[in-house]
């Protein structure tokens, strides 16, 4: 089959659309095919993407964990899927990812696709709706009423942060350019703040909850405007590495979750969760949805590499 993978030399990271074998499910696995794959930028730099969970270089490896597709073949054991399912999920981090027409991962990281959405736009679902999930309701335990400041609104994971708040009852106030602004006002929040254009501090009475997808000094400057009893969620790529105790409490990974991905489906296919493709781009030309080199892109939402597109 055909893949596209990351290699790292002297400090600088390339890419390559190549040939690689077919993975193989093994017991208690599952083939897709992918019809198209999630990209977040920053994969590239993941501590994953060039180490083995025992800690070794990882050469040759493929990206984009999140993915839709339909399933290609079970290992044994496997109950709940079967051949032909439309799917949507995502992979362990250290495994070759979806940037392939074939990739491998575990029934418990997958559910049924949406039935309102195309592959490519089911693509853009599952990691950005898990984690801005996870970090509202795992780890911060918003409450309705409560008032969040989400950074980056207009982001890929700050777009579904900015909706399940609202969805929830809590008081949204986020941070976003200028273009994006009147759609992250539309998704529920009750003030937008152009980051480039004015601070978010001023007039900013303390929130309950910050959820930080930007980082570094954007990340310590919203730290002051947390009640005392608030809790800040950081998800930045950027935060992987910082070794500041109260930035590791903040921090967290996501997780691969079938109940939630169900959870999610249902609402986008009642019409109660949306998602927002930013840009398509073929699969030979993967590498231009990582350097952002996207023909015809919008301002918001998720690039996605179509496996089916040459
Ligand atoms: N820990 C995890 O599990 C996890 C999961 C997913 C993603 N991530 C990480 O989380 C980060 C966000 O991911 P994403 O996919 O949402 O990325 P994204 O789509 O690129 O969104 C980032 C957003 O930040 C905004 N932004 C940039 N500078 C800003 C500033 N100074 N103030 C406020 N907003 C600013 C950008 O706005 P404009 O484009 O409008 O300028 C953009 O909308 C990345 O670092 C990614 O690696 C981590």
């Amino acid at each position: 089959m055909k893949g596209f993978q990351v290699d790292e030399s002297q400090g600088s990271v390339f890419t390559s659309f190549t040939e690689v074998p077919v993975p193989s499910p093994g017991a208690g696995q599952i083939l897709i095919k992918v019809h198209a794959a999630g990209v977040i930028p920053t994969e590239l730099l993941w501590y994953p993407t060039t180490h083995r969970e025992s800690g070794e270089p990882r050469p040759h490896a493929i990206p984009g964990h999140e993915f839709s597709g339909t399933v290609a073949s079970i290992g044994e054991g496997v109950a709940g899927f079967a051949r032909g399912d439309e799917v949507y999920g995502m992979n362990n981090w250290f495994w070759d990812g979806a940037t392939a027409e074939y990739c491998c991962t575990v029934p418990s990281s997958i559910a049924m696709k949406p039935t309102t959405l195309t592959h490519i736009e089911a693509a853009t679902v599952p990691i950005s709706a898990l984690t801005a999930w996870q970090g509202l309701f795992n780890r911060a335990a918003l409450q309705p009423g409560e008032r969040i400041l989400v950074q980056g609104g207009g982001g890929a994971v700050g777009l579904f942060v900015v909706q399940l708040a609202h969805r929830l009852g809590a008081q949204v106030i986020a941070t976003a350019s200028s273009e994006n602004i009147s759609l992250v006002q539309a998704l529920g929040a009750e003030r937008v703040v152009d980051y480039k254009a004015s601070n978010f501090e001023d007039g900013l009475a303390p929130v309950d909850v910050v959820f930080d997808t930007v980082g570094g000094s954007i990340r310590k400057r919203s730290a002051a405007v947390l009640k005392s009893n608030g809790r800040m969620i950081s998800i930045a790529a950027e935060a992987e590495i910082n070794t500041d105790p109260q930035v590791r409490a903040a921090y967290f990974i996501v997780e691969p979750n079938q109940e939630q991905l169900i959870e999610i489906g249902r609402l986008v296919d009642q019409g109660q969760l949306k998602t927002f493709v930013k840009g398509v781009v073929p699969f030979s030309d993967a590498s231009l949805a990582y350097t952002g080199a996207v023909r015809d892109k919008r301002t918001a939402g998720k690039f996605v590499v179509d496996i089916e597109l040459r």
